[in-house]
């Protein structure tokens, strides 16, 4: 006997009770967007991999361990499967001109690529909706994206999410900063575990992340980078600061927020739920305005967020914002000789009046056929028997409500649907 196959680890599947759920998501999400002034882009799924080690930076997780690359020997290419969007977005930006007439507010959605160890919140393929601003270089941009962030959770009827904001500064102030940094982790060597060890030389900042309470401590009494901020680093921060309150958008500065790829400058931030356990980041952002130059184009600042979709509709999951699937209008149930066609005909005619309807298909007795009418949550059943046919009518039943069976004249089938529909949706 075959095996019966199954899906790859860490990918989902959606099924149908949920992916309503999903599609009521997008459609906020998308309208809320387009509202904002972003405007949909676009990217491939599969990328040159030099994209992605350029970008993210070689001493990343994501670069060092997590992309699905390989080569394909038809063409000799690197290739790999987008692990996040901001990278092929900048790409498309560059190849486009896109920024020829002026800045751009951009957004996209679709799956992610990344080989990490899958768990509750953290797949292999997983979605994302991002958005990115290239071009603008004020904070104005930075509190616009948080603010808007911020507007759409009540709209999903999510609470409790809390933002995390800190800056990181210019490169230059980094790199003084770093090699001050380097020399307290050393001086504490002893107490950094392997993977803090690894990354002393490689991503220093990354070891202020660490979860190892041990490295924690070490953390702790690190110099901190905001020493080493110029005036301008700081101006923008301030700038930023004080949107976000204007805005009455409440934020806790975390100086050891610095984000998992290597593009960001300045602002980076956070959104956080306590209610899914351990993946509760569920849209994480920052500036970048070193990545067109790194990239090639002509410099130009950016800044942008993606957030997980799977968190978020989890998230909604338990925070019961969940919408009721749309019940269909109406159930068509046909029986005896020259019914089928009859029903076929009328299902057609309500569809394209607007309604939603389904036609029974597979038979059964007319008792099984008015119970699977019922299962399917149709506010109505139009029923087509031999003397339905005979008398050029069809039988309409109410399903959700104590009426009675009436009979429609084939003729004015559309007309008097809409008006029971109206009628028994009241
Ligand atoms: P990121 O923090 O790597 O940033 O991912 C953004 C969000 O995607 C995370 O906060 C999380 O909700 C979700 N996510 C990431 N990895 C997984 C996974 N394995 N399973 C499920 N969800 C996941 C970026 O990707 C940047 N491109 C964001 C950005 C845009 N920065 C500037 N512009």
């Amino acid at each position: 006997m075959n095996t019966a196959l199954q899906a790859v680890r860490g990918m989902n599947d959606v099924l149908p009770e949920d992916a309503a759920l999903w599609r009521a998501f997008g459609a906020v999400v998308e309208a809320w967007l387009e509202r904002w002034g972003y405007r949909a882009i676009r990217m491939p799924l599969v990328e040159n991999t030099a994209l992605f080690r350029r970008a993210i930076g070689e001493s990343t997780d994501i670069v060092e361990k997590e992309m699905y690359s390989w080569r394909d020997e038809l063409n000799s290419e690197e290739l790999t499967l987008r692990p996040e969007g901001t990278a092929s977005c900048v790409r498309a930006a560059i190849e486009h001109s896109l920024l020829h007439d002026g800045p751009k507010r951009l957004w996209y959605g679709g799956p992610m690529y990344r080989h990490e160890r899958p768990q509750k919140g953290r797949y292999r393929e997983f979605y994302q909706y991002g958005a990115e601003a290239f071009g603008f270089r004020g904070p104005e941009v930075d509190a616009e994206l948080i603010v808007m962030c911020a507007r759409l959770w009540p709209e999903l009827g999510l609470k409790g999410l809390r933002l995390e904001l800190n800056t990181i500064g210019s490169a230059e102030e980094r790199a003084r900063h770093r090699a001050d940094l380097v020399r307290h982790l050393q001086a504490n060597e002893a107490q950094l575990d392997a993977d803090a060890k690894r990354r002393l030389h490689s991503n220093p900042l990354r070891v202020l992340d660490s979860k190892n309470p041990m490295v924690q401590e070490v953390a702790a009494q690190a110099p901190p980078l905001t020493d080493y901020l110029g005036e301008a680093s700081l101006a923008h921060f301030a700038g930023l600061k004080k949107l976000l309150a204007s805005a009455g958008v409440e934020f806790a500065i975390n100086p050891r927020l610095v984000r998992g790829l290597d593009y960001y400058n300045l602002t980076v931030f956070e959104w956080i739920t306590d209610a899914l356990g351990a993946q509760g980041t569920v849209c994480g952002g920052g500036r970048y305005d070193g990545l067109f130059a790194q990239l090639g184009g002509k410099p130009a600042p950016g800044v942008g967020f993606a957030m997980g979709c799977e968190r978020l509709v989890a998230l909604m999951k338990v925070s019961g914002g969940v919408p009721a699937a749309r019940r269909p209008d109406a159930y068509v149930v046909h029986q005896g000789e020259g019914t089928l066609e009859y029903a076929f005909a009328a299902a057609d005619a309500l569809r394209s009046a607007g309604h939603a309807v389904v036609l029974h298909a597979g038979g059964g007795s007319f008792k099984s056929q008015m119970k699977k009418a019922d299962a399917s949550g149709a506010w109505v059943a139009l029923i087509v028997g031999e003397d339905e046919l005979r008398a050029g009518e069809i039988s309409a039943k109410p399903l959700r409500r104590s009426e009675d069976q009436r009979r429609i004249g084939r003729g004015r089938i559309v007309e008097e649907f809409a008006a029971i529909l109206q009628r028994v949706k009241a």
